[in-house]
């Protein structure tokens, strides 16, 4: 028998406990004791890349200080990172509109802007902010502008960093902005659509944990934070709406997903103005 097949991918309580409170305390992710079994088959691949034979040896590895390259690992697996182009197209509405009548004119006279996508998973966000941003200021390149794009999981913030995707992932970018800013290439037979350097030159993506320290220094104008902290408790949520707060400019705007909402908008300092939309109080 060899040793895959004699591994035991069942999670026992006392490991998933582990891994669940790991990843709480490094992340800010919760998992759900009804989840196990999806966190079992997320993370058996982890036993069989490393040889594992059971869970108890794999908590015992996260859990140790020789882990921490595995806990990134384990991070990137628990981690959900479905993304589309123009996701929730409303706050791109708002987005166009702040743009066209505060952004942009503020930027030709001279100032400032920086976007933040925070979560950003595999760059979808970031360059659907960036294509909004060219269909106005087609120089943008030119001005001081950056969008500044985040993620905790190493893994997407490569793919992000590459800018290709597969022909599947493209489906919400219009046709008129998949011409003008992508390269199409078919590779066995299986189209790949890759930013080209206007859109890529915009945008920096970098790893941040938001529950770790955010080391920008110049405040945002705009925080994209979507989908993200439906994954987080109410305290970790808490802790992190006035955080945002800080970093915002006071005519900024801060953007939640559809089911996020800000528990006390006024005690965290916010106002809403908008679906899922918050700014400054
Ligand atoms: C579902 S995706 C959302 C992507 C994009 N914002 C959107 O709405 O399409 C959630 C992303 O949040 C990231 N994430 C989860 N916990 C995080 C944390 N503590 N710090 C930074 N990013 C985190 C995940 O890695 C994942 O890529």
């Amino acid at each position: 028998m060899t040793k895959s097949t004699e591994t035991d991918t069942t999670i026992d309580s006392a490991s998933f406990e582990s891994i669940a409170r790991l990843t709480y305390n490094e992340s800010g992710l919760q998992l759900a004791t009804e989840k196990k079994s999806m966190i079992q088959s997320r993370l058996r691949h982890r036993l069989r890349a490393l040889d594992l034979e059971d869970f108890k040896q794999y908590t015992a590895l996260v859990c140790s200080d020789s882990g921490r390259d595995e806990r990134k690992h384990m991070i990137s697996a628990l981690t959900t990172n479905v993304s589309h182009f123009f996701r929730e197209a409303h706050h791109f509405d708002i987005l166009t509109n702040n743009l066209e009548n505060n952004l942009i004119p503020r930027l030709k006279s001279g100032g400032a802007v920086r976007i933040w996508s925070a979560g950003c998973s595999n760059g979808q966000e970031a360059f659907s902010i960036a294509m909004t941003l060219l269909e106005l200021l087609p120089d943008a390149e030119k001005y001081n502008v950056r969008i500044l794009a985040t993620d905790i999981d190493s893994k997407v913030v490569r793919h992000a960093q590459a800018a290709r995707y597969s022909d599947r992932l493209t489906s919400g970018i219009p046709d008129r902005f998949l011409n003008k800013f992508f390269v199409k290439d078919v590779i066995d037979e299986e189209k790949i659509y890759t930013a080209t350097n206007c859109l890529t030159n915009l945008v920096s993506f970098k790893e941040l944990n938001l529950l770790g320290n955010w080391p920008m220094k110049q405040k945002m104008d705009v925080i994209f934070c979507r989908n993200v902290v439906i994954y987080f408790d109410l305290e970790t949520q808490n802790a992190l709406w006035p955080r945002f707060h800080q970093s915002l400019n006071s005519d900024g705007h801060l953007f939640l997903g559809h089911s996020e909402r800000i528990a006390d908008p006024q005690l965290a300092g916010f106002r809403t103005d908008g679906p899922t939309t918050y700014r400054p109080l």
